[in-house]
């Protein structure tokens, strides 16, 4: 047996172990699946998809350091209208656990890169040079952009000396899993400006690399940051701002003994084979979580309210995050905006279940806990050093007169969309599939095939899509916003409301959403956030025409 196959038949193993266990639990597996945490020595339980990666560095204690903010990029220029940034691709080494130091891939060096911060309606050019030994390609993840600034995987930046893959001969090393055709690749040299235009409202976006096989090593070392816009509809809302307006990059890692980022690649270079040891097929998780780059740090704040933009930037980890204590009177989380934008009313949530690349816009309010307490944020999904996640300490009242008041309850004009808007109804399923021998994870049985679009879609118009799975597969689609109108033909979840671009679809569930097809034609994508899942050909074009 090859080893790619005999890769998966691990993966479909422990895929039929899952299915027997839900099968055996009859009616109360559906509930188990929305209800209470993982169980399993490591930390894989029937919430958590993924195999665990254990650091072998010296771990600190949990809230030993400060909470670090991405600082907010300034545009190296305007141009008419348009807001110019530049941003460059590099290696540097940071320290992130006390005392060691981290090689890390970074938007300037950075990790998390730094936040853009663009106005809805205003052009932005990001400029984005890759010195790194790699090749890139930076996505916009929320973004309505064209096709050729989207960041699509065969569009790629590649450093100076680096083989232009349009003239690789044959299969090569990569032929497991990319059968890219040559002439599907687009090529810049060194560096690109991506244009957006950011006709879209206030919202929480983030940007990644999205190169072609290797997005989730790439993103494992680095390559992501946020990125906000906002409007007037929002700035005229009294929420909470500055320095109680705080993203909060949540994503696991592991770390090897010198403090470098441990991760199971097949070629460490990232330039020969693609992919991850066998039994890391499902997703790598590690054992370190880190907040905008820090491990398990804490936030002094004050006795007030505070707004933070929570991004899973996993690249298979799910959460699910409480307040503990809870506060002594209202919700943990008031929900004000989903993946895409601002909610037409605060949601209170007393957890948030959040998938790879999913983002929750809360306000928090830590008024409703006594000046000198502790707040652990606390992940139930995570056991051991996965179930903390960071720490705030209620350290002083709020200035006189200060602090947001309550969330309005009316927030912005957001249309419901109805079924029988759809024009048309199409299925993805996304699937573990034998293909040519190997068993591959699929979306309707086929690997990625660059070039070959499983659907037409028509600019300006709503479908319906329904997302089936095998498996826990956190589905994105890109340029594209959808409202989920059903699970299992139930209604969704409270978590699920507003407009998204990436939704948690569990194993054996039906999510039918209603996508809503507006900004540009051309090629685009959909494919499983789940970033090795992504990697092993869990992708597929549509075009919008
Ligand atoms: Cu955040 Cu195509 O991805
Ligand atoms: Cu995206
Ligand atoms: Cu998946």
């Amino acid at each position: 047996m090859s080893a790619a196959r005999r890769r998966v038949g691990a993966v479909r193993a422990e895929l039929d172990r899952r299915r027997f266990l839900a099968l055996a639990g009859g009616a109360g597996a559906a509930a188990a699946l929305g209800g209470t945490a993982g169980c399993g020595s490591s930390g894989a339980g029937d919430e958590v998809s993924g195999e665990l990666l254990r650091s072998t560095a010296r771990l600190p204690e949990p809230f030993q350091v400060p909470l670090p903010v991405p600082p907010v990029a300034e545009p190296v220029r305007t141009r008419g209208g348009a807001v110019v940034h530049e941003v460059e691709q590099r290696a540097a080494r940071l320290e992130i656990l006390p005392g060691l130091r981290t090689e890390v891939w970074g938007y300037d060096g950075r990790f998390p890169g730094p936040t853009f911060v663009g106005e809805s309606g205003r052009e932005l050019r990001l400029r984005v040079r890759n010195t790194l030994a790699v090749p890139t390609s930076t996505h916009l993840h929320g973004g309505v952009q064209k096709p050729e600034f989207d960041g699509h995987p065969t569009d790629l930046v590649l450093p100076s000396g680096f083989p232009d893959p349009r003239k690789r001969r044959g299969h090569g090393k990569h032929s497991e899993h990319s059968m890219v055709k040559p002439s599907e690749w687009t090529v810049s040299r060194g560096h690109k400006e991506y244009v957006y235009p950011l006709e879209q409202a206030a919202t929480t976006l983030w940007y990644h690399d999205h190169r072609m096989d290797f997005s989730a090593p790439q993103v494992w070392r680095g390559l992501a940051g946020m990125f906000l816009i906002h409007d007037d509809e929002e700035s005229g809302l009294p929420l909470p701002e500055d320095t109680r307006d705080i993203p909060l990059m949540i994503c696991d890692r592991a770390f090897e003994e010198d403090g470098s980022f441990r991760y199971p690649s097949l070629d460490p270079s990232l330039t020969g084979e693609p992919g991850v040891r066998e039994k890391y097929m499902e997703g790598v998780t590690g054992d370190v979580v880190l907040v905008n780059g820090a491990p398990w740090p804490e936030l002094e704040v004050s006795a007030e309210r505070y707004r933070f933009r929570i991004l899973n930037a996993s690249n298979a980890r799910r959460f699910r995050l409480v307040l503990d204590p809870g506060p002594r009177e209202g919700a943990a989380f008031v929900q004000v905006g989903s993946d895409s934008g601002l909610l037409a009313a605060p949601r209170s949530h007393e957890a948030l279940p959040v998938s790879p690349a999913e983002r929750f816009d809360v306000v928090v309010d830590f008024g409703a806990y006594p000046v000198g307490s502790t707040v652990r944020l606390v992940n139930t999904l995570g056991s051991g050093g996965t179930r903390d996640v960071m720490r705030f300490r209620v350290a002083r009242r709020p200035k006189r007169g200060g602090g947001a008041p309550q969330v309005p309850r009316r927030l912005a004009d957001v249309r419901k969309l109805r079924a029988a808007q759809a024009v048309a109804e199409r299925q993805f399923d996304f699937r573990l599939k034998q293909v040519d021998g190997a068993r591959m994870w699929t979306v309707n049985g086929k690997p990625y095939d660059p070039g070959s679009p499983l659907a037409s879609p028509r600019l300006d118009t709503v479908e319906r899509w329904r997302f089936t799975s095998d498996f826990h597969h956190p589905v994105h689609v890109h340029l594209a916003h959808f409202q989920v109108l059903a699970r299992g033909g139930k209604s969704p979840l409270s978590t699920d409301a507003g407009w998204k671009d990436t939704v948690d679809v569990r194993p054996y569930e039906v999510v039918d959403v209603l996508v809503r097809f507006s900004g540009y034609r051309g090629r685009y994508m959909l494919h499983c956030h789940n970033l090795e899942h992504e990697d092993m050909a869990m992708m597929a074009d549509f075009r919008v025409v």
